[in-house]
């Protein structure tokens, strides 16, 4: 989704903009332009469709002089990607430039009274009428101008703007959009990621709604309240490296994010079992309040959804506490029975996904307690939540959720092993038992990651498939929906994926020599099941079988053209091993088929818009 980034300072801002842009481009992008003020009356305003790079030939020599400027990256909504739609949007005199994340819902009702006062507007964006009611409203202060600005938006934004009247100065608001300020002492950043200003500092303070921020190229930061008050801003620390924002010698971030999943779930389980007893302390629950859960309502999107599904089927295995799940923009829509007994857990990987959010304050209103498993320390998630539990899979560059998705697995396993422990369900020895087992598959997971040839060679025979239908039993159903995702998402190959015992309810009938069936079949209680569903489809003739197995079944390569061994270990964590070999696939195939792997078309890394 967009990116923004800002920086007021004494060095040239071109090459600090574009850097940062460049480190925004796996949010998802069709264009990017930045607005630097020469400091002499005037602004150079450079956009282009397509890649950062694009912007980078069209500047290249340039050499713009000013110290304070904002750039964007846009993710099309309102109007085309286009250099007439790239952001910074100006108002009629060119003296103002402003840069937008999120959606003005009421634009178009703007637009038309501002064209009825002669405003005249040059895109089919919604941002430009900020640029225009900035122009309305300013009477020689920016910060003034942007107060009586947003009180007629409605919707989401996140929005910096400059003016040539104050070139020295950078002006910031947002409203259910990310927006972070980079404090670097003698210069100041903003910045809709945290990888976009990492490279100047690692001080940074998180603006909330409604709040405004005055960045000045001495380096000093003004925060105001929403009622004008000045405040302290606070500021946080990062303490990540940049280098985890480095490809570091692997073809793709979505490769590299593979690799490092032995690792997250190392992290990610690290702790939790203490004296014999798993804790979460983070979670601060007593034992009356977990005595007192009725029941548990999950909300998430996409790959996080797929998570959920899989903490759905564990809590109810482990805790005996009925589950409810929901994508996170049908909820937020609908009439939820959740109340002071719910617990609601949100999975959220950015934080920062609108529908997710939503979905949490409806929750709120209900009077549920929120808890949210998020990958980002200070996002908008974790600051709305009554407790976090923190995933440790470290910044996922690569659109495609990995990594992430892994550690929310592993998180949601802890969780339910710890509800089933404190609700009595489960005694000391099988805690320890399952905990034991769990903390096999970093190792499992580097075993599939030694050799990947199977893989490599089940994917050549799928690249120029149309379809491709994924079954499993089980956990391994939610699996196969991860599974489907990822090669969607990355491949563009239509992919479906079914519970296996639905198939002979409709989606057999999508059988024939150009679909491949991919199938989970490794050791469970539903084994016998999904292999006879396994022959039900071979006898249709798809064009491929291939069939995710546990190492040592060499009966199943009776029913498979092709299979893919991932090592024994407990069905509960199945989810773990099996989504690996699922993610290695579609990456395989996407690659064979000339895709960009990291940036899928059309997609976006935070979806920050509904
Ligand atoms: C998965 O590969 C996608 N990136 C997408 O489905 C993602 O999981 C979804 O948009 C939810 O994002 P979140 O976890 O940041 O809320």
């Amino acid at each position: 989704m967009c990116g923004i980034v800002g920086y007021a300072g004494s060095r040239a801002a071109q090459g600090i903009l574009l850097k940062g842009l460049h480190s925004l481009e796996y949010r998802g992008y069709d264009s990017a332009g930045i607005a630097v003020l020469d400091g002499h009356d005037g602004m150079d305003v450079v956009c282009r469709t397509g890649k950062v790079d694009a912007l980078d030939a069209a500047l290249t020599g340039r050499g713009l002089a000013g110290t304070c400027g904002i750039g964007h990256t846009r993710w099309a909504t309102h109007g085309r990607p286009s250099e007439e739609n790239a952001h910074p949007h100006r108002d009629c005199s060119g003296r103002i430039a402003v840069v937008h994340n999120g959606i003005i819902e009421n634009f178009a009702e703007l637009k038309d009274r501002l064209v009825g006062e002669g405003h005249v507007f040059v895109s089919e964006t919604d941002t430009e009428v900020v640029a225009h009611l900035l122009e309305r409203f300013y009477e020689g202060d920016l910060l003034a101008a942007m107060r009586r600005c947003v009180s007629f938006l409605q919707g989401a934004f996140g929005l910096a703007a400059v003016c040539v009247d104050e070139p020295d100065r950078i002006v910031v608001t947002r409203r259910d959009s990310p927006i972070v300020i980079g404090a670097g002492g003698d210069c100041a950043l903003v910045a809709s990621d945290i990888p976009a200003l990492i490279d100047v500092t690692r001080d940074v303070i998180y603006l909330d709604d409604d709040q405004f921020a005055v960045l000045h190229t001495s380096g000093d930061i003004e925060c105001y309240a929403r009622d004008g008050r000045q405040i302290e801003p606070k500021v946080s620390h990062i303490d990540w490296d940049v280098d985890v924002a480095e490809r570091a010698g692997f073809e793709d971030f979505m490769d590299k994010e593979i690799h490092e999943q032995p690792r997250v779930v190392h992290d990610t389980l690290m702790g939790r079992l203490k004296d014999g007893r798993m804790t979460l302390d983070e979670l601060a629950l007593t034992s009356e309040q977990i005595a007192a859960i009725e029941r548990i309502f999950i909300v998430a999107c996409g790959s996080s959804y797929h998570a959920g599904l899989i903490g759905k089927n564990l809590i109810e295995r482990w805790a005996r506490i009925p589950v409810d799940i929901m994508v996170a923009s049908e909820f937020r829509y609908s009439d939820p029975i959740v109340d002071g007994s719910t617990l609601v857990i949100s999975i959220t990987q950015s934080g920062e996904t609108a529908d997710t959010l939503a979905a949490m304050r409806l929750a709120h209103s209900h009077g549920s307690k929120v808890f949210t498993i998020t990958n980002r320390v200070g996002s908008r998630a974790s600051r709305e939540s009554d407790g976090v539990i923190y995933t440790k899979a470290g910044l996922e560059i690569s659109v495609a959720a990995t990594k992430s998705f892994i550690a929310q697995v592993v998180a949601l396993t802890c969780l339910a092993l710890f509800l089933g422990q404190e609700r009595g369900k489960l005694d000391g020895a099988t805690v320890a038992r399952l905990y034991a087992e769990l903390n096999r598959t970093p190792g499992q997971i580097e075993h599939i990651l030694l050799d990947t040839s199977a893989i490599e060679r089940a994917a050549e025979a799928c690249t120029q498939a149309h379809s491709a239908l994924f079954v499993g039993r089980g956990i391994g159903s939610t699996v196969c929906y991860e599974g489907a995702l990822k090669l969607k998402e990355i491949s563009y190959l239509h992919a479906e994926a079914y519970a296996a015992g639905e198939i002979k309810h409709g989606p057999i009938a999508l059988i024939d020599r150009n679909v491949p069936v991919v199938a989970l079949a490794c050791r469970s209680a539903t084994y016998p099941q999904v292999v006879s569903n396994i022959q039900e489809l071979r006898a249709r003739t798809p064009s491929c079988v291939i069939v995710v197995a546990t190492e040592g079944d060499e009966e199943i390569r009776k029913s498979a053209d092709h299979v893919l061994y991932v090592p024994e270990i407990d069905e509960c964590f199945q989810g773990i091993t099996a989504t690996v070999v699922f993610q290695l696939f579609a990456r395989f195939i996407a690659r064979a088929r000339g895709c960009d792997v990291d940036q899928p078309r059309n997609l976006a890394k935070s979806v920050t818009v509904e």
